[in-house]
Parts: structure tokens; C-alpha cells; sequence
């Protein structure tokens, strides 16, 4: 991973240390070079032009629906472009979840999900009159797996939880959870945006009917996410938004639609970042075999856990032994400080990290917490960039 640094303009021009990524990924040149070469080659609305153009947009829109569905093993019918993740759960919220829930139903998230996987279904439950259940967190912030028997059962419609803990790093075993939600009949949603970008997802095998991710953290651009409903789930969703691009026929007063993934994808789609995005994966490809990011990964989260544990006023939260071996971030507290003011000092040392509750809130008031200091790693994170960040909250102690 050592060299791949260089391919990341931003990081070569500015001396940060960039320890945000589980927010947003810097992109490599190779990136911006594919968006440009779009804009210069490929600026035409794709799906309706008759001329050459036009054509040649659409096919280059599709062949980033085929990379994207080969890259986490979906069919490219599958793969609905959307504006982030967070407008994928909002899609299936209102156009599957509140057609077909009704009083007495259950909702099952976990006690880890961040606010777009949390309001979502919290609008669908005031407006259906079902139920929303957590799957509980333990004190070391993994999950209560014991509880799942008993939290998903007959009443359960829907489980939607996330892969892994943006806030605090935790890995969930899905597999558990879909096997357990496929016996009962319940459907499930899992917000990837934290694995996608780090390990080999297959959906076929993994088994769920919908799951959410967003480009901008897997070294895309923004303005584009990934919902995949599952081929044979796809008639019982409904299209958040109509508009231009669905219909198969239209009238004064009625319209028949386009089978997905079109039929959900109203308007203008985000072509162009589509199309930055089968960039960004086919980078991945080539240059960062996940076996490696892994490793690279958690020896980053190891050095730190075990330089932040030698320091008596700090706290790390999240399953540490876990994040040891397969994590791509460490949350921590400085007694006595609040997380703002650390992450202003880290700033004018030129660390760049997260701070506050990380759009999870009711996860920190279970842990007991305000909020934290969050530092996260992807490919182009070297050992320098751990070291100057243990360096300096070391320094605290010299304030
Ligand atoms: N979900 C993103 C984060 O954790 C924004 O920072």
C-alpha cells in the first residue's frame, strides 16, 4: 500500500494527515482523469438521445451499472444509481416499507445504526403504526448476538442494520442476522457504506434483498450512492420520485413504468459520477487487493490502539481486539477534554480527524459519552500519519 499515495493529488500537495475516511475518501488522479474524460467524451443525457453521442453515454452509463454489479457480485438490473446511501434506505423506507407495514409489525435495527438508518424507519413507524426494536450493543460496543432469537420473530417485517459501526468500528455478523430475518420471512436492508469499501461483498451469497453504499467513500465522487434491491423484490417497491426516464407509457392521467432498475431512477440520472465511480472500482482492482488493505488497515488501528492505550487519560471505545485484527478505525476520548476542542488542537498540528457523535447519537448517549475523536484509514494511510497523531495527543499532556 506504501506507494500509493502519490496517485492522491490532494495528500501530495497539502502535509495533512488525513484521518478522515470513513466520512469521505480522497481520489486518486486516475479518478479525476475518468471523471474529466467523461465530461470531454461522454456529456450526453444518457437514455434518450437518438445520436451517436447520446449512445455512447448510455452505454457508458450501463458498463458502470455492470461494474458495480460485478464489483459486489449483484446482476447490473439490480444496481440502482442514487444520490448517497442515505436516499437508498429513504427509497426503501417509503416505497417498500410503508406500503407494506402495518400495525403490529416489527422493525428491527441495532443499537449501532447512525441517524440514516435510524429516521428513515423511525417516519416509517409514525406513519404505518409499527414497531421499531434494537438489537442491543454490550458494554465493549459489540453486539448482543444472543438477543437475536428473540428479537426477530413473526411480527418482524423488515431488519435493517448496518455491516459495520461508522462510529465506532464494530463488525456486525450479518450472515447471523439475514439467516435468523429469512426464517421468520422478515426482509432486510444492510448499509455496506462502511465494508464496501474494504472487503469482498457478494450479495448473491450474502443473501439479503437490499443494501445500500455510497461512492464518495470508496474513492468516487459525490453524488452518487448504490442501492441493490433484489431482482425478485423489485415489483414490490415503489419509485421514491417520478419523473422523466421511468415511464413506459404515459397519459393525461396515468402511467405505466419501466421494470427496475430504470423505474427507479427518475429524472436525470448522476451519470457522470456513475461513471467516476466504475473508475474508482476498477482502481481498487488494480491497485488495492482487499486482503492487503485489510491487513494494512488493522496493523494501522493496532499501532494506534496500542500507542492511545499507554496514555492514562484516554479512553478507547469499540471492540478493540476486533478492530485489532479486521478495523479500519479507532474511537477515543481525553478525559477532560471535549472532542471538538481535540480535534481543533490535531488540527493545527494538520490532523484531520472526525469529532462529536458521528450522526449516532443515541449510540453515544448509550455509551455515555457527549462524543469522540474518530480516526480513520483507507489504502493511501501511512504509519507517518499514526505516528504524528499519537505524537500529538501525547502532547496534551503538555498543554
Ligand atoms: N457517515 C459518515 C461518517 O461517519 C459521514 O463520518
Amino acid at each position: 500500500m506504501n506507494d500509493l499515495k502519490k496517485d492522491f493529488p490532494l495528500l501530495m500537495q497539502d502535509e495533512i494527515s488525513y484521518l478522515d475516511s470513513a466520512s469521505t475518501t480522497q481520489k486518486p488522479q486516475q479518478v479525476l482523469d475518468a471523471i474529466q474524460h467523461a465530461y470531454t467524451s461522454y456529456n450526453a443525457n444518457p437514455g434518450r438521445g437518438m445520436y451517436t453521442l447520446a449512445e455512447e453515454a448510455t452505454e457508458q452509463y450501463e458498463s458502470a451499472r455492470n461494474t458495480v454489479a460485478q464489483f459486489i457480485g449483484a446482476k447490473p438490473n439490480e444496481i440502482i444509481f442514487t444520490a448517497n446511501a442515505t436516499a437508498g434506505i429513504n427509497l426503501i423506507a417509503q416505497g417498500w416499507a410503508r406500503q407494506h407495514l402495518k400495525s403490529g409489525d416489527e422493525i428491527l435495527l441495532t443499537e449501532l445504526e447512525h441517524h440514516s438508518n435510524l429516521l428513515p424507519w423511525q417516519r416509517v413507524v409514525k406513519e404505518t403504526g409499527a414497531q421499531l426494536k434494537f438489537i442491543p450493543i454490550l458494554p465493549d460496543g459489540s453486539l448482543d448476538m444472543r438477543k437475536i432469537d428473540v428479537l426477530i420473530t413473526e411480527r418482524t417485517k423488515l431488519v435493517a442494520c448496518t455491516h459495520s459501526s461508522n462510529a465506532i468500528g464494530t463488525s456486525v455478523d450479518v450472515a447471523a442476522i439475514l439467516a435468523r430475518a429469512q426464517q421468520v420471512g422478515a426482509r432486510t436492508l444492510i448499509d455496506a457504506c462502511q465494508t464496501v469499501p474494504h472487503q469482498a461483498i457478494n450479495v448473491a451469497s450474502m443473501g439479503g434483498d437490499f443494501l445500500v453504499f455510497s461512492g464518495h467513500k470508496l474513492l468516487g465522487p459525490t453524488g452518487v450512492g448504490v442501492l441493490y434491491i433484489k431482482e425478485s423484490m423489485q415489483d414490490a417497491v415503489q419509485p421514491l420520485s417520478l419523473g422523466g426516464g421511468q415511464p413506459f407509457e404515459v397519459d393525461w392521467d396515468q402511467y405505466t413504468l419501466r421494470k427496475g432498475p430504470h423505474k427507479f431512477e427518475a429524472g436525470t440520472p448522476p451519470f457522470i459520477q456513475a461513471m467516476g465511480l466504475a473508475a474508482a472500482i476498477n482502481y481498487l482492482q488494480e491497485k488495492v487487493p482487499f486482503d492487503a488493505l485489510q491487513k494494512h488497515e488493522a496493523a494501522l488501528c493496532a499501532r494506534l490502539i496500542d500507542g492511545l492505550s499507554t496514555m492514562k487519560n484516554v479512553t478507547i471505545l469499540g471492540p478493540v481486539d476486533q478492530l485489532k485484527k479486521q478495523g479500519h478505525l479507532v474511537t477515543f476520548v481525553v478525559d477532560g477534554m471535549h472532542p471538538h476542542d481535540v480535534a481543533a488542537y490535531l488540527n493545527q498540528q494538520g490532523i484531520a480527524v472526525r469529532a462529536g457523535h458521528f450522526c449516532a447519537q443515541p449510540l453515544f448517549t448509550k455509551l455515555g459519552y457527549d462524543g469522540a475523536v474518530r480516526a480513520s484509514f483507507y489504502c493511501y494511510t501511512q504509519v507517518k500519519d499514526i505516528d504524528h497523531l499519537l505524537q500529538a495527543v501525547r502532547s496534551f499532556h503538555s498543554l
